[in-house]
């Protein structure tokens, strides 16, 4: 058997997807297991139990990261694969989890033919990649490659004021290994696309070679609390309105630059959020991204000037916090051209691409060659029960992960 022949079947990958699915899963059919609550101990129980059916070293270290290594005897840098299990409350089955699984069948169908190759293979699960509950996103791997320290991250607090580390001891995933002590020769990241571009177009296979910045703040305005019945409509500080305004800024912001700028408002919480107090505080969130710098920081501008403006104006006070900020990050280019000779070799059409979303990968990139590889999303939707990838594109991806693996793992050796 040599590297040419091997594949992965696939249905161990769908029927694991399925089971990691089923965990808390929502009545509207949302995969809904947020950064360390109950239902992200019982999937990280579940990988753990798959890792270890697969007789892999298991480490998870000092933020929750679990590793899985096989072949651990070489003394090689190894070579990284995975992605995350957290995902968000309205989540899709493949948002994460596809890119881990999917490396667990990588490590199966070498070992289904008594392969270990020249250097370790790792399959990594991240913890907090979404950032949902605790900011930053993409929390696990900042730290593994060295962004954000472990104390701040661990200290980090969600709106209940739990803090993180407190959380990880509790699901039992305050791991001994070193945060980013396993630093790999290479890092490959299976995700779905989660846009519309590979579905709208017909082609099975994305060659990810640069992901945009992203800015996450948080806006707390404060106003005054009154009567809904007497209190006169020229008078009042309502949070609310001043909330509002700013969510159509950041849309018309979007449009008005035009390009690849996004803008979002994703959560607001009025406070005391009754039906007949005028609301004396909001708290809205912005995620702004852009693949170019510069744009992303123009954009940042004009809502920090809108923001000051508009505090005078409605005679509020307005606050703001970071809670997230990357650059856009360009992937390794032999990474990338490995991944376009594995689609070739099986005979598939591949685009080059750039990831609106975040991932692991950009901040793996940090500390080594990464790149990524992206299957189509039916209708490009993500984030939503909805989510959805053909059976036969997530075993096309799992192959062409199983070719890059290889080709990156030989490459020093003829297979
Ligand atoms: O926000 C993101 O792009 C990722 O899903 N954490
Ligand atoms: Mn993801
Ligand atoms: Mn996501």
């Amino acid at each position: 058997m040599t590297c040419i022949d091997l594949t992965i079947e696939g249905e161990e990958l769908l029927r694991a997807l399925e089971e990691l699915a089923q965990i808390n899963r929502q009545p509207d059919g949302s995969c809904c297991r947020i950064a360390l609550t109950e239902a992200d101990r019982l999937g990280r129980d579940l990988l753990v139990e798959w890792m270890r059916e697969l007789d892999l070293e298991i480490d998870v270290d000092q933020i929750g990261n679990i590793f899985g290594t096989y072949g651990r005897q070489s003394n090689a840098k190894p070579i990284m694969v995975g992605s995350h299990i957290d995902t968000v409350s309205t989540g899709g089955k493949f948002d994460g989890p596809y890119g881990v699984i999917a490396g667990l069948e990588v490590i199966r169908a070498l070992k289904r033919h008594g392969m270990v190759p020249p250097c370790p293979l790792v399959v990594a699960s991240f913890t907090n990649e979404e950032g949902v509950r605790f900011q930053p996103d993409m929390m696990g791997s900042l730290v593994h490659a060295g962004g954000l320290d472990l104390l701040t991250a661990l200290r980090s607090e969600d709106r209940e004021g739990v803090a993180l580390g407190d959380e990880l001891k509790r699901i039992g995933y305050a791991g001994q290994l070193r945060c980013g002590s396993l630093v790999p020769q290479a890092y490959v990241e299976l995700h779905i696309e989660q846009g519309p571009i590979l579905d709208r177009e017909r082609v099975p296979l994305g060659a990810v070679e640069n992901l945009q910045g992203i800015s996450w703040q948080e806006i707390t305005i404060h106003g005054q609390a009154n009567h809904a019945g007497t209190a006169p409509m020229s008078s009042r500080r309502d949070a609310a309105h001043t909330a509002m305004k700013i969510v159509s800024f950041a849309r018309d912001l979007a449009l008005r630059m035009g390009g690849q700028q996004l803008a979002t408002v994703g959560s607001i919480h009025l406070d005391p959020g009754l039906i007949n107090v005028v609301p004396r505080k909001a708290i809205l969130t912005v995620d702004l991204r852009n693949p170019e710098e510069h744009r992303l920081k123009e954009a940042e501008g004009h809502l920090i000037d809108y923001l000051e403006a508009l505090s005078l104006e409605d005679g509020v006070s307005i606050e703001k916090k970071r809670l997230a900020r990357t650059l856009p990050v360009a992937f390794d280019l032999e990474i990338v051209r490995t991944i376009e000779r594995s689609a070739r070799t099986l005979g598939q059409p591949i685009r080059r691409m750039t990831s609106g979303a975040g991932h692991d990968a950009q901040m793996m990139a940090r500390i080594c060659p990464a790149a990524m590889i992206f299957v189509p999303s039916v209708d490009g939707v993500s984030h939503n029960p909805a989510e959805n990838t053909e059976p036969e594109h997530l075993i096309l991806g799992a192959n062409v992960l199983l070719k890059t693996v290889l080709a990156l793992s030989y490459k020093d050796s003829a297979p």
